[in-house]
């Protein structure tokens, strides 16, 4: 079987991340027997420099006849100050996201035995911590009208939240289907004291939960869900959420497993499926070898999962990364005293000594 992969490394650590995550699907399809092609695209902030479209029509045809997309991450401070439907965020992944109907950012966070001490809160918070945060991702903020507009000399901005039945109904739904194979509880977070959509939100998924009688649900405000994550993590089984507070509350949970640099992510609801990690271009160490490259190859493991059902060969990386975390092989995000420092590419060579 041959997978054809679209790859889009972007910008910044991006170009130097995705590299890592091929070299470990070639190794994981040598030994299980699976073959793919990498065909890459340009997308963001390189997109713009050679083309002058962040997301060019070319990219998104190849994502459309690919069967699983791996993306770096775009972004930096080169672009940040392009018209906003020029820019990397708004003007590429956005688009993708919505073009592609990958309404599902599934973003698991555990905490791994060997990073216990790695993390910046303390052991005994953080045992047994094992989540995944269900993000919905082409509604809300994001993707509501927004503008600007001049009132008698005074620049007013808005961004609107908007939500439809149909829209909350398909990502609750895959939370409730994701509980099941899981330990059967669902929480799902809103601003309901407050937003309108929060409130239709809820109704949705009490209107729903008579539906599934073996889940277990609660409502959580997000302010409150902020401050649970950091006292009890381990509380959480899966957590539902709408798309801003899905991208800050996520980016709060990776320190759980140590760092922002071990964060996987999967966008599903397509029929391609979309796989990168929650971090960002990194233009603070981008270029120096630095980054962890973990993030990625976890979201090269849940492609192999979710799009072609290929759960050992899957298991077989999260195998091999523990492993290689077992031993003491540490980037500089997760580096602790008495450990072994590795860059980006030595952590990767680490992970496919283990996978040999
Ligand atoms: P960021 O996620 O790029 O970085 C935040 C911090 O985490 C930085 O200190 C960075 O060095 C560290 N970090 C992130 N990934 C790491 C890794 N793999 N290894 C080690 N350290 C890592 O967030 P930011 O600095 O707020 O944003 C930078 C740019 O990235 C912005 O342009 C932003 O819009 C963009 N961004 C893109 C994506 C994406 O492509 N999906 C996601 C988030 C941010
Ligand atoms: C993420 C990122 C993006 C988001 C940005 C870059 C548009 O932060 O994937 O979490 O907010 O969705
Ligand atoms: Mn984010």
């Amino acid at each position: 079987m041959t997978y054809r992969i679209a790859v889009l490394p972007g910008d910044g650590i991006g170009a130097e991340i995705v590299p890592q995550a091929l070299r470990v699907l070639e190794a994981v399809g040598a030994k299980y027997g699976l073959s793919f092609t990498f065909t890459e695209g340009l997308i963001g902030g390189i997109a713009i420099d050679e083309t002058g479209q962040p997301l060019p029509q070319e990219t998104l045809e190849l994502c459309r006849n690919s069967d699983a997309i791996l993306l770096g991450a775009i972004g930096g401070p080169k672009w940040d100050n392009l018209p906003t439907h020029l820019r990397p965020e708004v003007g590429a992944l956005l688009p993708l996201r919505k073009a592609l109907g990958l309404y599902a950012n599934i973003r698991p966070c555990r905490t791994y035995d060997a990073l216990a001490d790695a993390s910046t809160l303390k052991k005994e918070v953080l045992a047994g911590t094992d989540m995944v945060i269900i993000r919905e991702l082409t509604g809300g903020l994001y993707f509501g009208s927004k503008g600007r507009t001049d009132v008698d000399g005074v620049q007013q901005a808005w961004d609107t939240m908007i939500y439809s039945t149909p829209e909350i109904e398909r990502i609750v739904r895959l939370a409730f289907e994701t509980a099941r194979h899981r330990r059967k509880k669902l929480c799902s977070v809103d601003k309901a004291n407050v937003l309108e959509s929060s409130r239709l939100w809820r109704e949705t998924v009490n209107r729903l939960a008579p539906e599934y009688p073996d889940i277990a649900v609660t409502h959580m405000y997000v302010d409150n869900a902020a401050m649970q994550l950091i006292r009890n993590p381990g509380q959480f089984d899966v957590v539902v959420t709408e798309n801003t507070f899905g991208d800050i509350l996520s980016d709060q949970a990776s320190m759980l497993s140590a760092s922002l640099g071990m964060l996987a992510s999967a966008s599903l609801g397509g029929r391609v499926g979309l796989y990168e990690p929650a971090h960002g271009s990194a233009p603070d160490i981008a270029g120096q070898k630095k980054a962890n490259p973990i993030a990625t190859i976890l979201s090269a493991a849940m492609m192999l999962e979710y799009s072609f059902n290929r759960v050992a060969e899957a298991r077989a990386i999260e195998a091999a990364i523990e492993a290689v975390l077992a031993k003491g092989f540490r980037t500089g995000d997760i580096m602790e005293a008495g450990k072994r420092l590795v860059n980006t590419e030595e952590m990767t060579d680490r992970v496919l000594e283990e996978l040999a």
